[in-house]
């Protein structure tokens, strides 16, 4: 029998694939059958600040909308807002970790710096075995230069850094000036690990009443290659782990990722659309093909179609459809 065991962030995982943050690691009875299917690790949903200033701004515009309230009322208002989101999640990472063996990541989304380090020390104590930043800045804002939005990502993993012990994990897009040398500097700040790449919530356009509405929420299969080809360059060039994350939704798809280089895989919208016994049968499909090629741990092949390793480098960086779809015609 083929061993799936894999190490990722210094953990050890009974296989490479990890269930990543989604509605579908919101519960801890979701995180149980998570495990139930076979997966390796989770990844809990995120705690978005955001989400929580919305939260105190709803529950303001509910107070003032009734009656006059004295200023000092919102500081009181706002802590308890807070601290009950919070809480809340807080309680979720010690019941994961009470509830199952499977290594639980917490996940967190900031906008201020200072909550990035406080919630990530409140995580650490509550139990969690490693923490993935949720670390996205769309670069839309004119008045900061390229490098000035670049740094961000290094000042807040190493204040994040300088107060946890825990792994860290960071879970990026594809969007920098110049995303190789970001993502292998990135590998030298002390982190454990960099998820390629985050998939965001993309407006699209209703005809109908101008509105902008969400689109593609779920990947699709053909998005695996964006997330394949920076595996598969990046492996070898990091000084930490990779993990796969949008675009795999079968058995193949996984062990693309690996034969690329990748530490571990990221799964949400395969999950999303075939449920969570999706899980068993992706990794039955991986255990199939190791023992038809012959390969009896993950070691034996992870990365041996990654850039470093492969004969025709230039496959991975080749952007323009050159001759070879010259006559390329649409087939009905
Ligand atoms: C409904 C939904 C909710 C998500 N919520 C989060 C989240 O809270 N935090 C996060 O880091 N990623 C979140 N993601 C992104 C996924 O973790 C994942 O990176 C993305 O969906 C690409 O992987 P996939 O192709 O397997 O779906 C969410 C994705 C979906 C579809």
């Amino acid at each position: 029998m083929a061993d799936l065991t894999t190490r990722f962030l210094g953990l050890t995982l009974r296989n490479p694939l990890i269930v990543g943050s989604s509605g579908l690691t919101d519960s801890v009875e979701k995180v149980k059958e998570i495990e139930q299917a076979g997966a390796g690790a989770v990844v809990l949903k995120s705690l978005f600040e955001e989400e929580i200033i919305a939260e105190m701004e709803e529950t303001l515009h509910r107070m003032t909308s009734r009656q006059f309230i004295y200023p000092e009322t919102f500081d009181y208002m706002d802590e308890d807002v807070e601290e009950d989101s919070v809480r809340k999640y807080l309680r979720l990472v010690q019941e994961a970790k009470a509830a199952v063996h499977i290594p639980v990541i917490a996940s967190i989304n900031c906008v201020t710096s200072q909550k990035w380090t406080y919630f990530a020390k409140e995580l650490q104590e509550a139990g969690a075995d490693a923490l993935e930043l949720n670390l996205f800045i769309l670069p839309t804002d004119f008045s900061r230069s390229a490098e000035e939005n670049e740094k961000l990502y290094f000042e807040i993993a190493k204040e994040v850094l300088s107060q946890v012990t825990i792994p860290v994990l960071l879970k990026i897009s594809y969007y920098a000036s110049n995303l190789g040398q970001m993502i292998q500097k990135l590998s030298e700040t002390g982190i454990k690990g960099i998820t390629l790449f985050n998939r965001f919530y993309s407006p699209d356009f209703n005809l109908e009443n101008y509105q902008v509405i969400s689109t593609n929420v779920l990947s699709k299969p053909g998005d695996l290659s964006i997330s394949l080809r920076w595996i598969a360059v990046m492996a070898h060039r990091v000084n930490c782990d990779l993990a796969a994350s949008t675009g795999v939704h079968d058995g193949e798809a996984l062990i693309k990722q690996l034969l690329a280089g990748a530490n571990a895989v990221q799964v949400v919208s395969a999950l999303y659309k075939h449920g969570y016994p999706h899980i068993t049968q992706m990794l039955d499909d991986v255990t199939k093909w190791m023992e038809q090629e012959g390969y009896d741990k993950i070691d034996d092949f992870r990365g041996k179609m990654s850039q470093a390793k492969s004969s025709n480098p230039a496959a991975y960086e080749r952007v323009q459809f050159l001759k070879n779809f010259r006559h390329f015609v649409y087939q009905l």
